[in-house]
């Protein structure tokens, strides 16, 4: 489980969250929407630990994460699977050298393991044969599922997708977005999406939250989302232009 509450971040003046408070549950698929710029990246960060909240918390696994100490957060991350925005691969090393990254800073795993699991994660996600190919060799959509391939190849209890698709062609999104549902069922991950592609969201997510300035606007079923009488989450979803007013009050 995870549980951000109330938290709130600011960077010099500019407040990016402002009473934040989303629950994930064991199992859940969490779509977080929002406008580009509006925190989401920075709060997917709160879960690891990369940014600390200047005030509320974040629970993973009933760790409270910003107060946990460094060697107890290493072992939180070990156990969440990252997928960065920009695929963050390193490119003077090889496929299966990124996708081993995390799995050689585990002291209790041979090579010979090391490698039967970054071969099992390239297998998952249709890469069999990508192993000994150079970052620079992929395509954008092949780079992705690296990214993800590394994230799963710790056999993680959380995925984190940050915009998993955007940049994508139509036909390379729906390949991510079935990947994402393969990897929801082969490994049982919890997960959070961030996303602004709503053909993502209503694919993979069995909730859907909305960040809209600082806070989470409205949280429901794909379903409930769909038939909200929010203005701004309408606004959204329907991808209108003409802006709502900034303080629309929320229906009741
Ligand atoms: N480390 C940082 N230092 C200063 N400002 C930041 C930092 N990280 C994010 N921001 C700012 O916070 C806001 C939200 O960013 P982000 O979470 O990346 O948005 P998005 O919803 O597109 O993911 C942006 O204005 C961004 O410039
Ligand atoms: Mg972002």
């Amino acid at each position: 489980m995870i549980r951000f509450e109330n938290v709130s971040k600011s960077f010099g003046p500019k407040r990016v969250l402002d009473g934040f408070t989303l629950e994930v549950h064991e199992g859940d698929t969490v779509a977080l929407l929002g406008y580009s710029g509006t925190g989401k990246s920075v709060a997917l960060k709160h879960i690891v630990g990369l940014l600390v909240p200047d005030k509320g918390t974040v629970v993973v696994d009933d760790l409270d994460v910003p107060t946990l100490p460094r060697t107890r957060l290493y072992e939180l991350r070990a156990r969440i699977g990252y997928v960065f925005q920009s695929a963050a691969l390193f490119d003077s090393l090889t496929v299966a050298e990124n996708v081993g990254m995390g799995l050689r800073q585990r002291s209790e795993m041979t090579p010979a393991q090391i490698e039967w699991r970054v071969q099992e994660a390239l297998d998952l996600v249709d890469l069999p044969e990508a192993a000994d190919l150079m970052p620079s060799d992929l395509s954008g959509g092949m780079r992705k599922r690296v990214g993800v391939a590394r994230a799963i190849a710790l056999h993680p209890k959380y995925l984190l997708y940050d915009e998993p698709t955007t940049g994508l062609d139509p036909v390379t999104s729906a390949v991510i977005d079935d990947l994402m549902l393969r990897m929801q069922r082969h490994l049982g991950a919890t997960s959070v999406v961030i996303t602004h592609d709503l053909r993502t969201a209503w694919t993979v997510s069995n909730r859907i939250a909305m960040l809209y300035e600082g806070a989470i606007r409205q949280v429901g079923t794909p379903e409930e989302i769909k038939a909200t009488s929010d203005p701004v989450v309408r606004q959204f979803i329907e991808g209108r232009a003409n802006p709502v007013e900034p303080s629309a009050p929320a229906p009741r």
